[in-house]
């Protein structure tokens, strides 16, 4: 057990911080989360099964879901909001918006092919034919094997789509989880739709996404009213520099950009002070972070204790 003698000694070492540096993670928690960002999307087809088990074998401690919801309100994990991009097969099922179609109708499209077309060096023959999961399947898939870090996407024109998550994260018992160690993260750019499911269950922790449209300085603006509702922010690479990082930890919201995929770019993040990012080639990332990361379950509630930490010693 520490000594109180060193306890005090560290409360005296922190009262003589200004209060910045006072709120900034202790050393031995700047660790770095790498999330799968549509699993290990540069390398297999985006939300699919291949992507989020090629994301875990490489090294991903969490596996990023985009959800959509279907005209029957059950939700799918696609990213955009209309099918053209990643779906193949029949044209009255497989082209336009997702929530048009019943999970029927959804389910008869393929969203590997599009894949091998694209990025034929990557192509394989098992990607062909594959379906858009429900979370449902996700979650039923993976269980407590990993962590899941969910967006609402287009939440204003879905009906109780927060609801329908919470659900289901209740029917998989990942709420409490979720609230203690961060195995669930929920993300989305639209506050209402945190706001929902803050409304509904407290202690779920959020991120707050940023458009690429904004700016370092337009995102610190918003920070002191994210901070009343959100663990972390989700900003657009470009947009991260030193000052929102540390206007971020200021405030005890952890930051993790959006869309890492070189080397260089991810060790310039780290260097800056991110604590995690979204890549589609978790691989690099966990080459770059090195055999010293923590991974997977560990990660997230070191993470998740980190913020709390902060949160009561501010
Ligand atoms: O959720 C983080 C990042 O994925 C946001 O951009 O368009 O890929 O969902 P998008
Ligand atoms: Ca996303």
């Amino acid at each position: 057990m520490r000594s109180l003698f060193a306890g005090a000694a560290i409360v005296a070492a922190l009262l003589a911080l200004p209060a910045a540096a006072a709120a900034k993670r202790a050393p031995a928690d700047e660790q770095v989360l790498n999330i799968g960002h549509r699993g290990a999307s540069g390398l297999a087809p985006e939300h699919t099964f291949p992507s989020y088990d090629l994301a875990l074998k490489q090294g991903a401690d969490y596996i990023e879901q985009d959800l959509q919801q279907a005209s029957d309100g059950t939700l799918v994990v696609i990213h955009d909001a209309t099918l053209d991009r990643t779906a193949r097969g029949p044209v009255e099922n497989c082209t336009g918006l997702v929530s048009d179609k019943t999970l029927e109708q959804l389910k008869t499209c393929d969203v590997g092919s599009w894949f091998n077309e694209r990025y034929p060096e990557n192509a394989r023959e098992e990607y062909v034919g594959l379906e858009i999961p429900t979370l449902d399947e996700v979650l039923a898939r993976y269980r407590k094997r990993t962590n899941y870090y969910i967006e609402t996407k287009n939440p204003e024109d879905a009906d109780r789509m927060e609801e329908r998550l919470i659900t289901l994260l209740d029917e998989y018992k990942l709420l409490r989880p979720a609230a203690d160690r961060w195995q669930v993260l929920i993300q989305s750019f639209s506050p209402d739709s945190l706001l929902r499911v803050q409304a509904l269950e407290p202690e779920l922790p959020l991120i707050q996404l940023f458009f690429g449209s904004e700016t370092s300085e337009t995102i610190q603006a918003r920070l002191d009213a994210v901070a009343e509702y959100a663990v972390g922010i989700g900003p657009s690479k470009a947009d991260v520099d030193a000052a929102l990082v540390e206007a971020a930890h200021e405030r005890c919201l952890d930051i993790h950009p959006y869309t890492v995929n070189e080397s260089a770019e991810m060790r310039d993040l780290i260097d800056v002070g991110v604590d995690g990012m979204f890549t589609n080639f978790p691989a690099r990332l966990d080459e770059v972070l090195g055999k010293d990361a923590v991974g997977g379950k560990h990660a997230a509630k070191r993470a998740a204790d980190a913020q709390a930490d902060c949160v009561a010693g501010s």
